[in-house]
């Protein structure tokens, strides 16, 4: 049923200079709407070849954009290892996807409506959240089920697009087991950290794994430090190929 609602942000002045990091953000918004214009319920991984690289941030700080915009947005923490969206979200991780994959609580028990409004149409705007609940014992085992699926697909019938939280690429398989599950991914690179042998085999990982590669978010980038006057200081997104 979805369709994104890519219209733009109405909190900014035509006249005030952007924020970078809002800027990048409605940037990257419109590229995924241009990757991803035939899907109708789309499921989009944020991952990074390493730790740290930015992907909490980087999913957070799009589903808010695409959510500004006028969109429903799910928000799924997949990285049941070291889950850390609640505490950017300001919310709580007291029960999540590892409680609803093992039968202990139901998805309504677990959503949290980070940022809900309803639009001068009537029709209900904003974020949607599920953490990643309680740490499981084998995470891999558990996104391997069937339920992780109708989880997934069941919010991308009720809203506009999942964003899922995923941790990264080369350090577990859990990715891969999610990167299945979804429409597509979005690779999240370090400026001036991440090598790249280590972007190339995490991008080699996910195609083998046929999982779309949608694109690549360079975050931390400092256009200063890159000669550049107008960009973002917080990341430029483009497709892959
Ligand atoms: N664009 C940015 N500019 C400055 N600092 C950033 C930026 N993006 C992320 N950070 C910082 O980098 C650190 C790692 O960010 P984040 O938690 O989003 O990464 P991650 O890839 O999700 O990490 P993990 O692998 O542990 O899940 C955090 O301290 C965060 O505040
Ligand atoms: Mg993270």
């Amino acid at each position: 049923m979805a369709r994104f609602g890519f219209g733009s942000a109405t909190n900014s002045s035509a006249y005030s200079a952007p924020n970078p990091a809002t800027e990048a953000f409605r940037v990257l918004r419109s590229n995924l709407a241009v990757t991803l214009p035939e899907v109708d319920d789309p499921i989009v991984v944020v991952t990074s070849a390493l730790p740290r690289e930015g992907k909490t941030s980087t999913c957070v700080s799009l589903a808010q954009s695409l959510a500004a915009a006028g969109s429903r947005v799910a928000l799924v923490d997949l990285d049941l290892r070291d889950p850390s969206s609640h505490t950017m979200l300001g919310a709580h991780n007291n029960a999540g996807v590892s409680d609803v994959l093992l039968e202990r609580k139901s998805v309504e028990d677990c959503l949290q409506y980070v940022e809900f409004g309803v639009t001068a149409s009537a029709r209900p705007t904003g974020m949607c959240f599920l953490s990643a609940g309680h740490s499981a014992d084998t995470p891999t085992e558990l996104l391997s089920t069937p339920r992780i699926r109708r989880l997934l697909e069941r919010l991308a019938g009720v809203t506009d697009i999942v964003l899922i939280d995923a941790p990264p690429v080369l350090a577990v398989a859990d990715t891969l087991v999610i990167g299945r599950l979804a429409s597509g991914a979005i690779l999240v690179v370090e400026a001036r950290r991440t090598p790249v042998p280590a972007v190339k085999k995490a991008k080699d990982m996910l195609t083998r794994n046929q999982t779309r590669l949608l694109g690549v978010v360079l975050n931390k980038f400092k256009p200063t430090a890159a000669g550049q006057t107008y960009s973002s200081a917080a990341g430029m997104s483009g497709s892959w190929d």
